[in-house]
């Protein structure tokens, strides 16, 4: 989290670091020329003789003489938008990664929005993982100074810390090591969060799983130790502008199950319950932001382990809508748990359901680790998701859901099975699949296994959980709040 305060003039700043903005051709933004002729006029020609021209992304540290402060000068390139300038001030900020207090001018670059999207660079670039260091000092909260007048802050500030604070706890649950988070601890934490925003919780566990006939979560659940259990969460505002449910695949860790992964990069599938965790983090948010729709969340928590009591390649399962999965591949699993879910939010007739789930490595293939597919209902449905993910500065592409294409995955013994098109077209069969439980509800389902877990740090994005989607769904809820539909 970020301390912010409105500093009006370099004199009055606690700062250590000054982050200031340069367009391309050394151009500062707006305040930044002050900022610079404070320091001294040594500062221009320092500036140059670095080779720093102001092209997007780079940056120059500058030491100020007889001091212990640093001016930071950010690129900005030509010119910039909410994503770039996001981008800059994570690359502003990590250009001095260990100060404690740190200013900036880039809040009033002439862009709606300005403030807010420099708020989130700055905490999202400052986000570290190290609760599993023994070195790891307790650091004192991040100060920043916005430098001059900064007309709606406190607003800006509040939007932008309970978003980011809900990216933060994403980042968290999907770093963290898979034995430390079992179904049952992910759903304690997360009613102990949703009292403290307002929002209704209830956790189904394995009894009422069975009693509600979830059979593909039962089925994924069956080989570990640790039993699978269904969170919902029900935020209901007076006069909500519409409805909206969430689905996400929750598994603590995905080994594949009797049909079991090669040892390489197995760990990265902590992070195999990066979509239930951003649908439960987004709806907090949503909740806390008290927009004006009604959101329910349903997180399908599993573990898929191969034990003596593990599913099988062959097994049926009966999933909550009565249709029955063949179990081809038991490596296969966030399908089967969200077609559960799935099923069982389309029983209240929202407006819309959106899934988020790390689904499938052919999504990675297909658009590269950074780039989410999306696949829907219906080609309006695919835009406003398109669209609420460019206005948050999430990266998402439209995948088609042929439903000509349904035989890929037409089963010898059940209503379908959880596999098919051999080496081709992974993503589609999967989104085939879930297509079987929304009923007729608007969907939209999100394969985020490439941007869930980020391999290379780059800007506010740092290596490992990033948190994608919750910005996205933030954003759509409050364009479905307002009923912007785009
Ligand atoms: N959790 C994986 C998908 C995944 C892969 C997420 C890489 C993040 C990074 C999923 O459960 C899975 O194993 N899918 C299989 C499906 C196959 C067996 C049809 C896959 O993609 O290989
Ligand atoms: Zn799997
Ligand atoms: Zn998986």
């Amino acid at each position: 989290m970020v301390d912010v305060r409105t500093v009006q003039t370099l004199e009055k700043s606690e700062a250590t670091a000054v982050i200031v903005g340069m367009f391309d051709g050394r151009r500062p933004s707006p305040g930044s020329r002050k900022v610079l002729a404070a320091v001294g006029d040594w500062a221009d020609r320092a500036l140059e003789a670095s080779g720093f021209t102001g092209k997007a992304g780079s940056t120059a540290v500058l030491p100020v003489p007889g001091g212990d402060r640093r001016v930071v000068a950010v690129g900005l390139g030509d010119e910039v938008d909410l994503e770039s300038l996001r981008q800059a001030a994570a690359v502003g900020y990590r250009a001095v990664p260990d100060t404690d207090v740190v200013a900036t001018t880039l809040h009033r670059v002439e862009l709606d929005g300005a403030m807010g999207a420099v708020l989130d660079g700055v905490d999202l670039g400052a986000y570290r993982f190290d609760r599993y260091r023994s070195s790891a000092e307790a650091r004192p909260e991040l100060v920043l100074e916005l430098l001059g007048s900064a007309k709606g802050r406190s607003a800006a500030a509040t939007r932008s810390s309970t978003i980011t604070g809900a990216v933060r706890w994403v980042r968290d649950l999907v770093n963290e090591p898979s034995v430390d988070k079992p179904p049952a601890s992910i759903a304690a934490r997360v009613m102990e969060m949703a009292a403290a925003a307002g929002v209704d919780a209830e956790v189904w566990d394995v009894d009422r799983l069975r009693t509600e006939r979830m059979g593909g979560i039962l089925g994924v659940g069956l080989g570990s130790d640790r039993p699978p259990c269904l969170v919902h969460l029900r935020y209901a505002p007076e006069r909500p502008a519409a409805r909206l449910a969430l689905v996400g695949k929750g598994i603590v860790f995905d080994t594949g199950g009797i049909s079991i992964k090669p040892a390489e990069r197995m760990e990265e599938m902590k992070g195999d319950m990066a979509g239930a965790a951003a649908v439960l983090a987004a709806t907090i948010a949503v909740a806390r932001l008290g927009l004006a729709v009604e959101v329910s969340t349903y997180a399908a928590l599993a573990e898929n382990m191969p034990s003596g009591t593990a599913q099988r390649p062959g097994d049926v399962v009966t999933t909550r809508n009565g249709k029955t999965i063949e179990v081809i591949n038991t490596d296969a699993e966030g399908r089967l748990v969200l077609a559960d879910a799935l099923a069982l939010a389309a029983e209240s007739n929202p407006d819309l359901i959106v899934d988020l789930a790390t689904l499938t490595g052919a999504c990675k293939v297909a658009l590269g680790p950074r780039i989410a597919g999306v696949f829907g209902s219906a080609d309006e449905v695919v835009d406003r998701i398109v669209t609420a993910a460019r206005s948050a500065g999430e990266r998402v592409w439209p995948l088609p859901t042929p439903r000509d294409h349904r035989s890929m995955i037409d089963s010898d013994v059940a209503d379908m099975k959880n596999t098919g098109g051999g080496r081709y077209g992974g993503a589609i069969a999967a989104a085939l699949l879930l297509a079987e439980f929304p009923g007729n509800v608007p969907w939209a389902h999100l394969d985020i296994a490439g941007p869930a877990f980020a391999e290379k740090a780059e800007h506010y994005i740092p290596k490992g959980g990033t948190g994608f989607g919750v910005r996205t769904l933030v954003e759509l809820a409050e364009m479905m709040a307002e009923s912007r539909t785009p």
